[in-house]
């Protein structure tokens, strides 16, 4: 290994990064001059702009997320373009779209989908991947928020399937057969714990939730009934420890409970509900 390579691992190491080597081979790539794809074990310094690198290096040691600093995450089959206006598309999240699939088994069919809190559009783009047919709105309250969704939205060529809004749900009146969302449910005391990478660079109006993370699901519970269509779905990401909460927020909804999901680290991450 270079002496190059050694020193700037330390650095990431010094400073607390958890996958050094992942990151800095990330860097490396995201630097480079060269055509070829950079490994670590065979690394020449000619091969990146140095510059460039070590401006890099800086944001990612002062705990700038690696996806902040190169604007992509990938999320279900894409790779999303991300700024720190939105939050970061999560693994857990993609369960939203595996329960669309199971629940909407027949990919051609023609039904309307509205996700509210859209951020990136990650949800929304990959709901019209999965379903060629489906007519989509995407809402999200923050302005910013919608211009990455839409940059996310053209650059993919589906602003003819999904309609962006700047708006909250409450303004809605259409009605849909699924509604999705991933709306912001950390606590007052999570946001006060969250690492630096999160509090720093991911938008605080995506992540908190009020004191007990809960605002948005008791505003929200008191509404969905007149969103939804007889026999449409409501498919929510709820926080790990939020599902007796929801639970009972939801009773009054008039909506049926239909099950919970766990994410992979068995966390309840998923709520459904139908419109009987
Ligand atoms: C947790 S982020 C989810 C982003 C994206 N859907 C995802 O899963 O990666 C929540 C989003 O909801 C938006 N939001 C918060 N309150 C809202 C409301 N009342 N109506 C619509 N969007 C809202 C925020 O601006 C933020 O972009």
């Amino acid at each position: 290994m270079s002496d190059f390579i050694s020193v700037n691992l330390k650095k990431l190491k010094d400073n607390k990064i958890s996958n050094p080597e992942i990151d800095l081979r990330i860097l490396l790539n995201y630097s480079r001059c060269c055509e070829n794809e950079i490994i670590l074990s065979n690394f020449k310094t000619e091969q990146i702009d140095i510059k460039k690198f070590n401006l890099l290096l800086n944001r990612r040691i002062l705990k700038e997320p690696i996806s902040k600093i190169i604007n992509r995450k990938s999320f279900w089959k894409d790779d999303f373009y991300v700024n720190k206006y939105v939050l970061d598309p999560r693994p857990e999240t993609e369960g939203i779209i595996e329960e669309s699939i199971k629940i909407f088994k027949d990919s051609k069919a023609h039904f309307k989908i509205l996700d509210i809190g859209t951020g990136s559009g990650a949800i929304a783009i990959s709901l019209a991947r999965e379903f060629e047919n489906a007519e989509i709105v995407a809402i999200d309250i923050s302005e910013d928020a919608i211009k990455v969704a839409n940059n996310n939205i053209k650059t993919k060529k589906l602003d003819k399937r999904i309609n962006l809004k700047k708006t909250s749900f409450e303004n809605i009146e259409d009605n849909f057969d699924l509604i999705v969302s991933n709306p912001p449910y950390l606590t007052l005391n999570e946001i006060n714990n969250i690492s630096d990478e999160i509090r720093n660079f991911e938008p605080l109006i995506a992540l908190f939730g009020g004191e007990n993370g809960l605002d948005f699901y008791q505003e929200f519970s008191k509404q969905i009934y007149n969103k939804l269509k007889k026999g449409g779905y409501l498919i929510l990401e709820i926080g790990a420890t939020q599902f007796s909460d929801c639970r009972e927020i939801f009773r009054d909804s008039g909506l049926n409970f239909l099950k919970k999901e766990q994410d992979l680290q068995k966390k309840d991450r998923i709520m459904i509900f139908s419109k009987l």
